[in-house]
């Protein structure tokens, strides 16, 4: 598959050379490419360009900006070029206050999301939230006790989302289907428990398991 990636960050290069690795095409989209130079060395069958370049090279797109430029982000892609795309949104809404006492602060209220946000802004894409609560050195392939773990997907197109399940379940994750986009209300606070442990005690190794009983 053909996976354009907005983002230049860790998490962008991250899941970038993932999907390389698993035999996808991958083309990253940063408003200056030439940032990531070093990343394409890294990864020569990987491409970049601009958010517009990755966005029409998608067949499905990654959003992995900052929270707060996520929307400014896909204005400056076109919206219209990942219309009717599957776009797996891997942003959370942190606010940029300091964290309380190690938990992080958001922008969105407990009745809303950004996911939720971006949804509302842009209908004609199909977003689908994944990747959000996990740090970038785990989210291709981890190795974790006891097996896979668990990544909780939401949006409101089913068939986004079965495209995005299989996408995490060929890197490595199980999959937790939470149903609509709503449910990024509860997807996305789960980024504040991860960092919580590495706020507080430089923790940042784990990952979350749905468990059920035997
Ligand atoms: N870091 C993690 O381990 C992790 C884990 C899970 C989820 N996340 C989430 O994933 C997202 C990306 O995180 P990250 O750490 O990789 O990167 P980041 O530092 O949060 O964001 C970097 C990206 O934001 C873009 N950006 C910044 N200001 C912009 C603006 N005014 N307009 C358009 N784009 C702008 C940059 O674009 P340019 O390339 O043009 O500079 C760059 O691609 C965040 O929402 C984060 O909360 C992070």
């Amino acid at each position: 598959m053909k996976i354009g990636i907005l983002g230049s960050g860790t998490v962008a290069q991250t899941l970038g050379a993932g999907f390389i690795k698993h035999g996808h095409e991958v083309m990253l989209g940063s408003r200056a490419p030439a940032k990531l130079a070093e990343w394409q060395a890294a990864n020569p069958r990987g491409r970049v360009g601009s958010f517009a370049e990755a966005a029409d090279f998608a067949e499905l797109a990654v959003l992995a900006v900052k929270g707060t430029v996520a929307a400014a982000a896909l204005k400056s892609a076109g919206p219209q070029r990942l219309a009717g795309k599957a776009v797996i949104d891997a942003t959370n809404p942190i606010a940029d206050a300091a964290p309380v006492q190690g938990v992080l602060q958001f922008f969105t209220g407990p009745n809303d999301s950004l996911l939720e946000q971006l949804q509302r802004e842009f209908p004609a894409i199909r977003f689908v939230k994944a990747f959000n609560s996990v740090g970038s050195a785990f989210m291709i392939d981890p190795a974790m006790q006891d097996g896979p773990p668990t990544m909780f997907i939401c949006g409101d197109d089913e068939p986004a989302r079965q495209a995005v399940r299989a996408i995490v379940e060929s890197v490595g994750w199980g999959v937790a289907d939470m149903g609509a986009a709503v449910a990024a209300r509860a997807i996305e606070p789960l980024c504040m428990l991860w960092c919580i442990p590495g706020l507080l005690r430089g923790e940042w190794a784990h990952a979350f398991r749905l468990v059920k009983p035997a």
